[in-house]
């Protein structure tokens, strides 16, 4: 059995992770530049962030990152050896309007991302482009509080508006936020929020930043379907379905409650309208959103043609209190330690089958097309004398999510677009900040530190995907 002919196979990177160069050709600082890396606190920093922007920090890894911005081009023909078709990529806010304000965008900004697109193009690599992946103007958090403001709204619009327009024969499929419930886990990544977790309005604010960027992401799809009505635009969340941890019914609620309050967002964006329990939920917390009388239909008239979802593990919660105990520790969701899975230094349980369950799960709430824009294994790598790295776990790693998502595909009939591994090419983890947790199938020569040449070696994984690319296609063709 084959997938259809035109499976989008490739990888994904983001601008925060790789570009740096954060103040070059007109571009002004965005949230993530103000992180600093995993020695000095970057948890504390992204959980207590309230006087981040007033911190000096010794090291800031965003600001060179792996200096994609000056390499790009080696980079994407490193990237075409490999065969893929597809590469996710996203544009800063800061290269397009600097300080979010502007009444014109930046030329050099604009530049740059055209000669980017064009020469994923000329190898016939398709973009998939994010408007906004964990970056926010730095002007736009001091003035107006981030996405607390409506203001937002509308200055996102303009943003997302140019770069459709502009891009408009060049890009097909957007993206509108990365991993839109992450707000609530890690506010200052997701939306810009300097907000402590131990606020009482945490929240009131959370769930109305949301809110926000919700309208903003219908903003965006209403703006780009006029630009071009072949766009494919489309959502994004961070998910992997709870697992009750036994049989006990209580724990098979838990879970559906866990797995409900996941989809709270990705609900709004694919069906147009927060959910009952959503609306339940909130009065819960006692939060009150404050929507406007033309929130509902702009929400319904602009929801979203595919959900594209990043999935690293599965996730596991109980009722019973010593279960509770057992967590797997390290990551922005916080989950139980499955005893049927192994784990990775960073605390992320490796669960292949959790792909098809999730795959299943979203395809049966949502019924529209899905696309895996992340998946991939984040670990220590091992440079050799002769520059070889081999990683054979990653291979393992990446070929049973492959099985397993064939198989939600070609025995479950789910939908699914393409399928992208994450930071293809070696960059700063977005959590810890550092360069040690390595997810590339290209190596970066840099470390947790900033130190390195930045030079790119090829790993064992890169020859085995491009490998795995080809016979793939060649299935599709028969
Ligand atoms: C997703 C993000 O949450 O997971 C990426 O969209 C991130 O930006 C990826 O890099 C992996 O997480 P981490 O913390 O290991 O970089």
């Amino acid at each position: 059995m084959k997938l259809k002919s035109g499976f989008l196979w490739g990888g994904a990177l983001a601008a925060n992770q790789c570009e740096g160069a954060y103040l070059e050709d007109g571009r002004l600082p965005a949230s993530s530049d103000f992180l600093p890396d995993a020695a000095h606190g970057r948890w504390n920093a992204m959980l207590h962030p309230t006087n981040l922007l007033q911190t000096e920090y010794d090291y800031y890894p965003s600001r060179e990152a792996t200096d994609f911005y000056h390499r790009y081009k080696d980079d994407i023909r490193l990237l075409s050896e490999c065969g893929i078709k597809a590469l996710r990529l996203s544009i800063s806010w800061t290269r397009i309007f600097p300080t979010g304000e502007e009444d014109t965008p930046n030329e050099q900004g604009l530049l740059f991302y055209e000669d980017l697109f064009t020469e994923c193009r000329k190898y016939s690599i398709e973009p998939v482009v994010t408007l906004c992946h964990f970056d926010v103007p730095i002007p736009l958090i001091q003035k107006y509080g981030s996405w607390r403001s409506r203001k937002l709204i509308s200055l996102y619009e303009k943003y997302a508006s140019t770069v459709f327009f502009r891009y408009r024969d060049l890009v097909k499929y957007w993206l509108t936020f990365n991993e839109v419930n992450m707000i609530t886990h890690i506010p200052y990544l997701g939306g810009g929020l300097l907000v402590d977790k131990e606020d009482p309005d945490f929240n009131q604010i959370v769930y109305n930043a949301a809110h926000n960027q919700l309208l903003a992401s219908a903003c965006a799809v209403r703006a780009g379907k006029q630009i071009n009505p072949d766009f494919k635009i489309g959502c994004m969340m961070a998910a992997g379905s709870f697992y009750p941890y036994s049989c006990n019914p209580n724990d098979v609620m838990e879970a559906c409650i866990c797995n409900n309050k996941n989809y709270i967002f990705i609900d709004v964006q694919m069906n147009g309208s927060y959910s009952g329990f959503a609306r339940n939920y909130f009065q819960k917390l006692g939060v009150t959103l404050e929507e406007k009388p033309e929130d509902a239909a702009l929400l319904a008239q602009n929801t979203c043609d595919y959900l594209g979802f990043s999935y690293y593990s599965s996730r596991l919660i109980s009722t019973n209190p010593e279960h509770l105990k057992k967590v797997a520790d390290g990551n922005a969701v916080t989950t139980l330690r499955n005893p049927y899975l192994s784990i990775t230094k960073w605390g992320r349980q490796i669960d292949p089958v959790g792909l098809r369950v999730t795959m299943n799960d979203l395809y049966s709430r949502y019924h529209k097309p899905l696309f895996i824009v992340e998946n991939g294994l984040g670990v220590e790598d091992k440079l050799e004398s002769d520059n070889s790295i081999h990683d054979s776990y990653r291979i393992d790693y990446i070929d049973s999510h492959i099985a397993q998502m064939k198989k939600a595909i070609l025995e479950d009939g789910v939908e699914c677009m393409g399928y992208l591994v994450w930071g293809i090419i070696d960059l700063i983890s977005a959590g810890g900040g550092e360069m040690d947790k390595r997810y590339g199938l290209v190596y970066v020569n840099k470390h947790n530190d900033g130190s390195g040449d930045l030079s790119r070696f090829k790993k064992d994984s890169f020859y085995w995907y491009g490998q795995k690319i080809q016979n793939e296609c060649h299935e599709e063709s028969l």
